[in-house]
């Protein structure tokens, strides 16, 4: 069902792989809530060819981009512009990548090439997606802009690894150029915390079956399915929260308000006896 909640509103989402993606699900949703939009990824994502499915779904061009680059981030947010015909309203960064995760390894074993690597690709981008729109003066008054983050920012998730500090960055990045953007030009920023999801950058984190079994048990509304993410983010993209800025929205289903659960203490007793 459609309300025509982004009627008349242009934007950019990047991070559509496959189906699974969790952008994937807000470009749909986007589209169905009456949004025009430009998708983007990294060239290496576009030669696996999935993303010209959405494309066509949605009616939104491709622009390549690496989302490290800050040529191809202006190249982006000019190219969407001539595109949709003018400033933007929203931006979605659904980024990130580790390869000391990708690697296997453990966090007294990391490459620190591979840590810069992922604090570049997975937080630094942000800043920088935000940097080439305040340089460009790329972004509507009211605008909305939004990364996904996950709890590893706040609590220890052992096999998270480096990815724990790039999402603590990335949380920064949105409270410190949410309050520049306000000020600038009353646009928001925020982060929105997602349950752990079947995707393919989520499953390539170690044990990722065991805390996302963990995660829906603790949760009492269960983990938030990426169609939930996608709702979220549209009603953060749309004019019904336009004061919300700043913020680490925790979209988990209740996991990070719970200390321990019925079904975490069955599922232990049962082990124990
Ligand atoms: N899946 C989960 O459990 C989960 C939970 C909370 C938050 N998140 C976050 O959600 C976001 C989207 O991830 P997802 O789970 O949909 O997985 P995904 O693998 O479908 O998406 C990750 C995307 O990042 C893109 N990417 C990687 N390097 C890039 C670069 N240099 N330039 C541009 N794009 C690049 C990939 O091509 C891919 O499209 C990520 O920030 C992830 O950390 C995921």
């Amino acid at each position: 069902m459609s309300n025509n909640l982004l009627a008349g509103k242009v934007g950019i989402i990047s991070g559509a792989l496959d189906e699974k993606s969790i952008a994937w699900k807000v470009a749909l949703k986007a589209h169905s809530e009456g949004a025009r939009f430009v998708l983007t990824n990294a060239p290496l994502a576009m030669r696996m060819g999935e993303i010209k499915k959405l494309s066509e779904q949605c009616e939104a061009p491709i622009v390549p981009a690496d989302a490290t680059s800050v040529e191809e981030l202006e190249n982006l947010f000019t190219q969407a512009q001539e595109h949709l015909g003018g400033k933007l309203d929203f931006v979605l960064h659904s980024i990130g990548m580790s390869t000391n995760i990708r690697k296997g390894k453990h966090y007294g074993d990391l490459n620190y090439e591979w840590f810069q690597k992922s604090i570049d690709v997975s937080a630094l981008s942000f800043h920088k997606m935000m940097h080439v729109a305040e340089k460009q003066d790329a972004m509507n008054e009211w605008g909305s802009i939004v990364a996904l983050s996950y709890i590893a920012a706040q609590r220890v998730f052992p096999d998270y690894t480096d990815m724990s500090q790039a999402k603590a960055v990335l949380e920064s990045i949105a409270r410190n150029y949410g309050y520049r953007l306000g000020r600038l030009k009353k646009i928001r920023v925020n982060t929105i915390s997602q349950s752990p999801t079947k995707t393919t950058a989520g499953t390539g984190v170690g044990g990722f079956d065991a805390f996302f079994d963990y995660a829906d048990k603790m949760s009492p509304l269960g983990n938030a399915p990426a169609e939930a993410c996608a709702d979220y983010c549209v009603a953060l993209f749309s004019d019904l929260t336009r004061y919300v800025t700043m913020q680490n929205l925790l979209h988990d289903g209740g996991f990070s308000s719970v200390g321990i659960s019925e079904d975490i203490v069955e599922a232990l007793t049962k082990a124990n006896s």
